[in-house]
């Protein structure tokens, strides 16, 4: 093998890493070195710099743990999360989009009956979520779960606390036989990611919006459909034409209504201002 020169080096590297097993994973290392070089090679990057990047990384690794995960978050604002996740749910045009996953899904949740209210004495407007399930030829899907979880009013996840006793604001609601569903909740707000650590330092240097609009999550994984990860957006929120992790979907933004009082889509009734939105799951059957 000749000795490396400038010029020579991004074939060497990549007839190196192309002995990687399985034949995969060396698709993917001289695809990655191919582009890092090619990446270093049009902005000339310098001595100084790989220095900076290195040490960036090197702290984006130390201020992770296992409730934060700042290299996601810097896959999210680079909008390497959501393109992964195009590529990869691409379900037909009826079809519920999928969006990012993010970080703060619990594993676990408590199973809830229809109408259940998982605020858990959370703060907050009342909020109810309903609709169906159906798949795309318009079939109602029946005991279909679907996993929830949120931001509270302040804007801040279960996972962003400490010790919780019970879980808050997420839940797994069942479908019942003709597809409906119903949850209760309170109304979250869009929130700021996490921005005191190497990411967030990177995007203080940008005219970047660190906002997501205010959203709730939803995961359903049906036998017999392709899984579904994904949102509900409130269609009056800030913030959803520069989502930070590049989330937002046109089918996905709902109008939250708020009603003075009256009868809420459980059957119980409000003297209280409360607010409701209508939508529909619909899943994509696996080929
Ligand atoms: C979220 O929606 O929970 C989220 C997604 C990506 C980054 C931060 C938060
Ligand atoms: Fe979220």
């Amino acid at each position: 093998m000749p000795y490396a020169t400038e010029e020579n080096i991004t074939e060497l590297a990549a007839e190196r890493w192309a002995t990687a097993e399985p034949p995969r994973l060396a698709e993917l290392m001289g695809a990655l070195v191919r582009h890092l070089h090619a990446f270093a090679r049009e902005v000339h990057l310098t001595e100084d710099e790989w220095a900076a990047a290195m040490h960036w990384l090197t702290r984006t690794g130390q201020i992770s743990d296992d409730k934060r995960e700042e290299f996601i978050l810097a896959s999210d604002v680079l909008g390497l999360s959501m393109l992964v996740v195009q590529m990869n749910n691409r379900f037909g045009p009826d079809a519920t989009p999928a969006t990012v996953l993010g970080p703060f899904y619990i594993d676990g949740s408590p199973t809830a009956p229809f109408g259940w209210d998982m605020s858990d004495g959370a703060e907050g407007v009342p909020l109810f979520v309903h609709g169906t399930v159906r798949d795309t030829g318009g079939a109602p899907v029946g005991g279909a779960v679907l996993d929830v979880w949120q931001a509270d009013s302040d804007g801040v996840y279960e996972a962003q606390l400490g010790e919780v006793d019970e879980a808050r604001l997420r839940a797994k609601y069942a479908s019942r036989p003709d597809g409906t569903y119903c949850l209760r909740s309170v109304v979250p707000k869009g929130y700021t990611i996490p921005m005191d650590g190497p990411v967030g330092e990177l995007i203080e240097h940008t005219r970047i919006s660190h906002f997501r609009p205010a959203h709730i999550h939803f995961l359903i994984d049906e036998p017999g459909y392709e899984k579904l990860v994904t949102h509900i957006f409130e269609a009056q929120t800030s913030y959803l034409d520069s989502d930070v992790v590049f989330g937002t979907k046109e089918e996905l933004i709902v109008p939250f209504h708020h009603h003075e009082s009256g009868a809420a889509p459980d059957g119980t009734r409000f003297d209280t201002p409360f607010a409701t939105a209508e939508f529909d799951f619909v899943l994509q059957p696996k080929e």
